[in-house]
């Protein structure tokens, strides 16, 4: 008993050092600000936004009204420092857009983006529900070990080419040249944009 005690607290110790204590989140947060080239947040900044979300996510998945209503309060709740820039960078687009929205313009494009990720979805979405029938740790700890899972597998799927892939289909089919010209002025504010072919995209 007393050796078991030993060889898991040395085994747990290994993993912990060859994991360190970077968790799927943080990871993540690392891979879309340095590999996707979001630069209007920092990784750490992310995760507080991440964090806000989760719950709503964890509790009703398959409602993206409610998540997607979430994360834009998380955004705004949580931007700290960074709110009178997002406010402004958020109202400059509005203009832009109009007599559309910066709102219905992300609503239009949802569809078509979720008919394109659907299968990275679908899988997510199982990795937290079978993580959600069967973990059986209490409340607290089974969410955030539910929630890291879906951490590990977007970390890995969630890739530059995946992303720019998406991007090229969305823009060439769902993206009028108005809504284009406002995206080419504004998303570079927010991200590397030219890290990506799909930034080159013309539309006549
Ligand atoms: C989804 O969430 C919204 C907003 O919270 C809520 O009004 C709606 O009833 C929910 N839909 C379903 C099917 O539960
Ligand atoms: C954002 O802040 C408002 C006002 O403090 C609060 O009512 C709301 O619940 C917050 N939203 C989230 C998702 O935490
Ligand atoms: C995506 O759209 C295509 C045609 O536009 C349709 O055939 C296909 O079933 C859709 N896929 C999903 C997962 O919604
Ligand atoms: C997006 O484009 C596809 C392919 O052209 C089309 O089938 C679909 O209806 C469009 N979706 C929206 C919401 O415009």
């Amino acid at each position: 008993m007393r050796r078991l005690s030993v060889v898991s607290l040395f085994v747990f110790a290994m993993i912990e050092l060859s994991y360190g204590t970077t968790t799927n989140r943080d990871a993540m947060m690392t891979v879309v600000t340095e590999k996707l080239g979001l630069t209007f947040y920092t990784a750490s900044e992310l995760t507080v936004i991440a964090k806000c979300c989760e719950p709503q996510f964890y509790k009703t998945p398959n409602n993206n009204t409610a998540v997607l209503s979430t994360a834009k309060s998380c955004i705004l709740n949580n931007s700290g420092n960074k709110a009178v820039q997002a406010l402004s960078l958020y109202s400059n687009a509005n203009n832009c857009l109009s007599p559309d929205s910066l709102d219905s313009v992300v609503t239009a494009l949802v569809p078509p983006i979720q008919n394109l990720t659907a299968t990275l979805v679908k899988k997510i979405k199982k990795t937290l529900a079978d993580c959600k029938s069967t973990n059986t740790q209490a409340a607290a700890a089974k969410q955030e070990t539910c929630i890291q899972k879906t951490y590990g597998i977007a970390k890995a799927a969630i890739t530059l080419t995946y992303v720019d892939d998406t991007c090229k289909k969305v823009v060439n089919r769902n993206v009028s040249k108005g809504w284009w010209a406002c995206g080419l002025k504004y998303i570079p504010s927010v991200l590397t944009f030219s890290k990506y072919a799909c930034s080159k995209i013309v539309k006549a």
